[in-house]
């Protein structure tokens, strides 16, 4: 049963003579319970999807789009007012930079009790921290906390809080958009187990933005490959890691040092982003491909299906055969 799904997602920012298409004719359905990495270098769209989704694009963004539906119910075609009413309960997110958003003179709990009053009034002060209690504790974190200022808390400390405040309603789909690339490897990985736990106690369906092969491969279930603002590949991780059929996520897992089979040195990609506002209208990643031909000029790539996946390739039948 698909818990999300998206046609043909569009999403631009207005500069001030062109615009940057951001992310182009995004198609995915992310099924109950899939816990969805999305990756790709800075710059290929993450945020911006997520931001689209959740409906907080800046100013000069706008998306547009076939279809979006969360739960088989239209969430495209809503007012704003319906939509804030599915924010944080029935989706949310969590952001990098959560820590910045906060005030330092005011205690965890307050800050969290008052974004918690904004989209449910009625929820009291004991209620709330029950609730917030529970969850800081399978992220071990000690109840006393919320009794914290944000100084006091160490920037793992902190995503824990976050991701917890964005769990509170019980959303069944919850975006996390590189919750653990500020942290020190340890506490990432820390970070990562508890993630896991949370997924599996709350039946979580999770979209993890990352651009970090090795966090999708330590707790996704499934892997989508944006490049350029482009849906390349989506499939199950470990297959897609095993033997990835697009040219740039080959490149992507061969560049990282704790995937590469021969465990040579961090290789990177060659090569920088196409222009986002003239898009290229090749396969999107033809500059940088080392398998390119003539044929992967003339037009772009369908995402077909394929042995199981969805890959965006020219040549896959060729090179995957
Ligand atoms: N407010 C904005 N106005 C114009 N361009 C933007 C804005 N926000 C992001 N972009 C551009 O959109 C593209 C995708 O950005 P983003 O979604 O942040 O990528 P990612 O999260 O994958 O690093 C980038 O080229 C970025 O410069
Ligand atoms: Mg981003």
């Amino acid at each position: 049963m698909p818990l999300l799904q998206m046609k043909n997602v569009d999403i631009n920012y207005r500069m001030k003579k062109n615009e940057v298409k951001a992310v182009r004719d995004f198609t995915l359905d992310i099924n109950e319970r899939d816990i969805v990495g999305i990756i790709g270098e800075s710059g290929s769209g993450k945020s911006t999807l997520a931001h689209g989704l959740m409906r907080i694009l800046p100013r000069n963004g706008y998306m547009k789009a076939s279809e979006i539906k969360l739960n088989n119910k239209d969430i495209l075609n809503i007012s704003d007012e319906e939509f804030r009413e599915l924010r944080w309960i029935e989706m949310s997110i969590v952001f990098q930079k959560a820590m910045s958003a906060l005030s330092p003179v005011h205690k965890i709990f307050d800050q969290m009790y008052d974004t918690i009053l904004a989209h449910k009034p009625q929820v009291s002060r004991n209620e709330a921290e029950e609730k917030l209690s529970k969850l800081l504790e399978i992220v071990n974190l000690p109840k006393k906390t919320l009794n914290m200022y944000p100084h006091e808390l160490s920037g793992g400390m902190m995503q824990r809080v976050m991701i917890s405040l964005g769990l509170i309603f019980n959303p069944k789909l919850v975006i996390l958009d590189e919750v653990t690339t500020a942290l020190d490897v340890i506490t990432q990985g820390q970070l990562l187990d508890e993630i896991k736990r949370l997924v599996n106690e709350f039946k979580l369906t999770v979209m993890m933005i990352t651009h970090d092969v090795g966090v999708v491969n330590e707790v996704c279930t499934k892997i989508a490959i944006l490049y350029a603002g482009e849906l390349l590949e989506y499939g199950n991780v470990k297959d897609i890691i095993f033997e990835p059929f697009n040219p740039y996520t080959q490149a992507l897992v061969e560049s990282h040092p704790d995937l590469n089979p021969e465990g040579s040195t961090l290789k990177g990609i060659p090569g920088i982003l196409p222009d986002l506002i003239n898009p290229p209208e090749s396969c999107i990643f033809y500059d940088r491909c080392k398998y390119r031909k003539d044929i992967c000029k003339n037009g772009k790539p369908e995402l077909q299906d394929y042995k199981g996946r969805k890959v965006k390739c020219f040549r896959v039948g060729e090179l995957h055969g």
